[in-house]
């Protein structure tokens, strides 16, 4: 490592740190383009405190640079030793005050977003969401409208939105890094925070508290879209009939396995309050199968037939009867045409 290496150490770490790095940009899922109320605030706070402590950086390296020209051992000074400054009043108030008044700086804007949004008062004139975090997947219940969905989130543009929060299972933490910052989602409590999307698209969500093996995997959307077209979609949601037959007579197929194999039990679709599974009802129209897979009947089949292989640790494997590709593939067929709403993730910011 002595080698050539050991030069370029420093630049090799460096780069790979970069590369790590730029991955960290996606569209949608980075905290640096704020799209929303509470990212807004947040991206105000870190460029606050990255200058602060640039600025305290600069003014360090620029003594530390001074101090070492200045006081360096030179020929015929060996034995010189500097003015000392213990005890020096003028200098001890300097470094004491500059911190406290750097430390305020960040303090008031901070606590005061804190404050900000944490502020519940206007609750019950707006949305309300009730969203349960279970392992690896997200449900929403929309407070007083009958609807019932998972893993896709609709919420108009420019409103605010409250959800409350809680889990089945272990913690979870709710985080759209575009919109908002972090919110832990216990068993034992619920936690409350508010969402204000700026702009019409579809943002990515995903669980920021380790919660088992497929953590990374649970990811889940937020679909901001305008105003007349939530409440369309609001209006096509409460008019599901569950039981309503595809035309398509694969699709119908799909239905009757579905039904004999039980899938009810664990999935409702329509209103009926959460189950075990995710709730199908707008399965058709969701941006991703199992919140990470692109919505295409293969896929689905795939998880269907194998999900432990897909997300390690899920309450889908071994709770049903082995299903035969065929079986599988109708099964899809027909959740894929679960679309009751012509407001779908495509329309979103178009
Ligand atoms: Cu849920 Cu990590």
């Amino acid at each position: 490592m002595k080698g050539w290496m050991g030069k370029f150490k420093g630049l090799f770490l460096l780069g790979s740190l970069a590369l790590v790095l730029s991955a960290c940009g996606q569209e949608n899922l980075t905290a640096l383009e704020p799209k929303g109320y509470g990212a807004e605030k947040a991206l105000d706070l870190i460029i606050l405190t990255t200058v602060v402590m640039l600025f305290v950086l600069v003014i360090v390296m620029l003594i530390y640079t001074a101090v070492l020209l200045r006081y360096r051992k030179k020929k015929g000074q060996e034995n010189y030793i500097p003015k000392q400054v213990e005890g020096n009043k003028a200098l001890e108030t300097i470094w004491t005050v500059i911190p406290i008044i750097l430390l305020i700086i960040i303090a008031v804007p901070t606590v005061t977003a804190t404050f900000d949004l944490a502020d519940e008062t206007g609750a019950s004139d707006h949305l309300n969401i009730q969203v349960t975090g279970n392992q690896y997947w997200w449900h929403f219940n929309y407070e007083g409208q009958e609807i019932q969905t998972s893993q896709d989130l609709y919420i108009p543009a420019g409103e605010k939105v409250y959800l409350n929060m809680k889990s089945s299972d272990v913690i979870h933490s709710f985080w759209v890094p575009s919109i908002s910052g972090k919110m832990d989602v216990n068993p034992e409590n619920e936690n409350t925070m508010f969402i204000e999307a700026y702009e019409e698209g579809v943002y990515w969500g995903k669980c920021a508290e380790l919660c088992g093996p497929s953590h990374s995997l649970m990811d889940f959307k937020v679909v901001v879209v305008s105003q007349e077209e939530f409440d369309q979609w609001v209006e096509d949601m409460k008019n599901v009939d569950p039981k309503a037959q595809p035309q398509d007579a694969v699709a119908q197929e799909g239905q009757a396995l579905f039904q004999e194999n039980n899938c009810m039990g664990c999935h409702a679709i329509g209103s009926s309050p959460a189950a075990v599974g995710p709730n199908l009802t707008n399965f058709g129209s969701r941006s991703k199968i199992a919140g990470i897979l692109e919505p295409t009947k293969e896929n689905l089949v795939r998880w269907i037939m194998d999900p432990e292989e897909i997300k390690p640790g899920n309450k889908m494997t071994g709770n049903y009867p082995d299903v035969s590709e065929e079986e599988a593939d109708k099964i899809a067929e027909y959740l894929l045409q679960l679309e009751p709403s012509e407001i779908t993730p495509e329309d979103a910011g178009k």
